[in-house]
């Protein structure tokens, strides 16, 4: 099956563009957002091969599954259940036997019953109303809910939110810095609340908290698993918004894991996101493959990276809002597929999950694009622009952010020939050798692929529906390779390790350490560490 999806490589993009039809052939609609990825070297037989691997993979039983709440994450024994969190008003999905939809829905009215009693002041802190938000999580219970409050910044009327996730002092002692204790409420968001990184910082903000402010733990909520922890760190039940298993923590920010997102911007703007979730999954489990946004973007991903062989893609949003996306989409590509084993054990061969990097635009291209223009290495973008923006004042900066957004990907198809650029130089008045020698640095290799999505506005249901096509890309493209796209075990060990180090970094002897790892314990100990 790969071998015919590779026989298909090798087609020029701008030869394959001379064809008039193919921009819309090579594009996809939803509501009001177009995929475009017709600046790809995919022709169409390499897009049907494409569909009949996905097919031939299983990846439409496979998400059948997921949304019926089979336990398709088989090495932990867990349903995979996030997209329930976004269609709470959807029919019964029973895990074990039981429908889980009540508690669902439960918890979604707690919480809108708390971030409204906050926004509106009923929920104050000891010295008044809530000025300020920390939300201290890592990972899943932190990139969502940052990266979203960061995204709908036009939406925002609740207090101020501040995200803390680095074990790094630096990070809890700047954020704190300049906010009142008796004013600021914190979020404690970490699915198993055993992270260190978040443990260590919530013991921090409740020291902060508990001079100026008499009964700190009244001024702590959790978002946890783990109810009987949270009980055991003082945290009241009425303040825990529990979620279960079932919800990885990179999916997770469409529950209770996003409560500093509906406290920003309001219950009814968080249930337009949830919405905007849920019609990308009702797009994605009933549109044809190829009318499928998830499913064509996926198989985008297959062919730059599997079939190609690009080891890595540039997700390069023009849009300052979506600066932490690339972060965002890091953990969801890189901790669900980045993996060596498939779902039955064995190892796999070959490239698996991409390595995901970038910035927004414009800023990028006073950075790296120069490689992505004329290095040796292919990097396909991955561009993303809204047509309108949020500041209508200001509509000339965003004719211009769109403009350079679709110039990058003309420039990057079209490139520049050795023959344009010394007609360039001889405008100049260059001639002979000198000519030949800066043409040559002039010239731009092109046929260097890209995708653009582009939606009419960043709002909260926009938002809700392209986290949730990134999340389907992720689950189709693992499902092809047969991975298990919802468990992290690669980052274990790190953990494990890092335990150990800390009494070593004290004074323990590291006799049983390599030597590199000896040399270093014993420099920072040297230096006034540990
Ligand atoms: O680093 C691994 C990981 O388990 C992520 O998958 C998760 O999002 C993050 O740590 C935080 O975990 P928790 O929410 O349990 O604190």
């Amino acid at each position: 099956m790969w071998e015919e999806v590779t026989a298909h490589r090798g087609a020029r993009i701008a030869d394959l563009l001379e064809d008039e039809g193919r921009a819309e052939d090579f594009s996809v609609r939803f509501d009001g957002t177009l995929f475009d990825y017709s600046k790809t070297s995919m022709t169409r037989p390499a897009r049907a091969a494409l569909v009949k691997l996905a097919e031939s993979r299983g990846v439409a039983e496979r998400r059948d599954a997921m949304f019926a709440g089979e336990p398709i994450n088989e090495t932990e024994g867990r349903a995979v259940l996030h997209v329930a969190l976004r269609n709470p008003g959807g029919g019964p999905v029973r895990v074990g036997g039981q429908d889980v939809m009540p508690g669902l829905r439960a918890t979604l009215a707690r919480m809108e019953a708390f971030a409204g009693a906050v926004r509106d002041g009923r929920f104050a802190g000891q010295g008044g109303a809530i000025t300020d938000v920390v939300n201290i999580g890592i990972g899943g219970s932190h990139l969502g809910p940052e990266m979203c409050v960061r995204a709908l910044r036009p939406f925002h009327d609740g207090p101020r939110c501040h995200f803390v996730s680095n074990v790094d002092g630096a990070d809890i002692a700047d954020t704190l810095a300049g906010l009142d204790p008796a004013t600021t409420l914190v979020i404690v968001a970490s699915k198993s609340l055993t992270t260190i990184e978040t443990m260590t910082n919530a013991e921090t903000a409740r020291r902060w908290m508990a001079g100026p402010v008499a009964e700190p733990a009244a001024q702590f909520v959790a978002l946890s698993t783990a109810d009987a922890k949270v009980a055991e760190f003082g945290i009241a039940p009425e303040r825990i918004f529990g979620f279960e298993d079932w919800v990885g923590g990179r999916y997770s920010v469409w529950g209770p894991i996003g409560l500093s997102l509906m406290i920003a911007v309001g219950p009814a703007h968080f249930r337009a996101f949830l919405d905007g979730g849920a019609s990308m999954d009702d797009h994605f489990r009933h549109a044809p493959s190829k009318e499928n946004m998830a499913v064509m973007l996926a198989l985008t991903g297959i062919w730059h990276h599997q079939v190609c062989g690009y080891p890595t893609r540039a997700v390069l949003p023009y849009d300052q809002r979506l600066a932490r996306l690339p972060a965002y989409l890091q953990q969801l590509e890189m901790e669900s597929n980045g993996k060596g084993v498939a779902m039955n054990g064995a190892t796999l061969d070959g490239p698996v999950g991409p390595i995901v990097w970038g910035e927004p635009g414009t800023n990028g291209q006073h950075a790296f694009y120069q490689l992505i223009h004329q290095g040796r290495q292919v990097i396909p973008c991955e561009f993303m622009v809204a047509a309108e923006g949020h500041e209508p004042d200001l509509a000339h900066h965003h004719r211009l952010l769109v403009a350079n957004c679709l110039a990058q990907s003309e420039a990057l198809m079209r490139g520049r020939s050795v023959q344009e650029a010394r007609a360039l130089m001889a405008e100049a008045g260059m001639t002979g050798p000198e000519l030949e020698r800066q043409a040559a640095h002039r010239a731009f290799p092109g046929d260097r692929p890209s995708t653009t999505l582009i939606h009419d506005r960043l709002t909260p249901r926009r938002l809700g529906q392209i986290i949730a096509l990134y999340e389907h890309r992720v689950f189709v493209e693992g499902a092809i390779l047969g991975i298990n796209s919802f468990d992290q075990w690669g980052v274990e060990l790190g953990k494990v390790l890092a335990r150990d180090m800390v009494p070593l970094l004290d004074g323990e002897t590291a006799r049983h350490k390599d030597c590199s790892t000896r040399q270093l314990i014993a420099y920072i100990r040297d230096h006034g560490g540990g």
